[in-house]
């Protein structure tokens, strides 16, 4: 007798009587999700060849993930973001068309409720770092000018740190909301940003260590732009020629986004980026 044929068929037996287990499942969407989680599940386990050992290990570094969270700390989201799940997402999810500037990661330092600014003002409102003046434009996948577009920034300072992460600050710094002009330019200033690595104190930064990883982010500005009549655009821009963009451990990485930052004669440095937004028939407020 064929002890592995017979052993697959019980595991293949298994699988299903575990679908068939959700069977039931009012909500259409959850019970697709839920029979091809068993799926891929079952499927990696047998392939991986699990041992009960791997699998506790698995269970305590999930408890241990979980544990690590808090209010101002998502290590699951680190998580996703470290296994590409969340890159994957953004794939999936919000292709544009091309010429469009492309989304990225949205990433865990956004805040609500940013100070506003007018446009040349210094949104790094104390923050430490070299000076920098950012320039841009919000234009449609036509070519025209979006007036009025809502364009928020936030990023890190010369320590690589974001205000969020320093508890006795007491302001924000390097983020801020603006308001493109008529001809949607829109222009700030603030200090260059710096890399930095992701939290490596917990459970996933003892992965990223465990594969020998870099923990370092290439060095970003994130933008969140919205305009009526076009999808909202969540992206980064790179700085060229960062030591750390082709190991970025949250695969966010895009070459279109990656940009020429130029020092200039009085020492400060100059970003000018374009982005370009797709047009929607709805809005994309919220
Ligand atoms: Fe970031």
């Amino acid at each position: 007798m064929d002890k592995s044929k017979v052993t697959d068929a019980g595991l293949d037996a298994l699988i299903h009587a575990v679908q068939r287990a959700f069977e039931n499942t009012p909500d259409p969407r959850l019970k697709e999700i839920m029979t091809l989680l068993v799926k891929h599940l079952h499927g990696f386990a047998r392939e991986a060849r699990l041992t009960q050992e791997e699998w506790f290990q698995g269970i305590r570094f999930l408890t241990e993930v979980g544990q690590t969270c808090s209010d101002v700390r998502q290590e699951f989201i680190l998580l996703s973001d470290v296994l590409g799940l969340s890159m994957l997402t953004v794939e999936l999810n919000d292709a544009k068309p091309a010429g469009c500037t492309a989304p990225t990661v949205f990433g865990p330092f956004h805040v609500e409720h940013a100070p506003r600014y007018d446009n040349g003002e210094d949104i790094g409102n104390g923050a430490i770092g070299k000076p920098c003046v950012i320039r841009g434009s919000v234009r449609s996948l036509s070519g025209r000018p979006i007036p009025d577009a809502i364009v928020e920034v936030w990023q890190a300072d010369d320590e690589g740190l974001y205000d969020v992460q320093k508890p006795n600050l007491g302001q924000a710094q390097a983020r801020g909301v603006l308001q493109a002009r008529a001809d949607g330019s829109f222009d700030f200033r603030s200090v260059v940003p710096e890399p930095y690595p992701i939290p490596a104190d917990g459970p996933v930064g003892k992965l990223l260590h465990a594969s020998r990883r870099s923990a370092w982010r290439p060095a970003h500005l994130h933008f969140m732009i919205k305009a009526e009549g076009h999808e909202t655009l969540i992206t980064h821009v790179f700085r060229r020629g960062d030591r750390f963009l082709q190991s970025d451990p949250v695969f966010g990485v895009r070459d279109c986004l990656v940009a020429d930052w130029e020092l200039q004669p009085d020492g400060s440095t100059l970003l000018v980026f374009d982005f370009v937004l797709n047009p929607s028939s709805e809005e994309t407020g919220s």
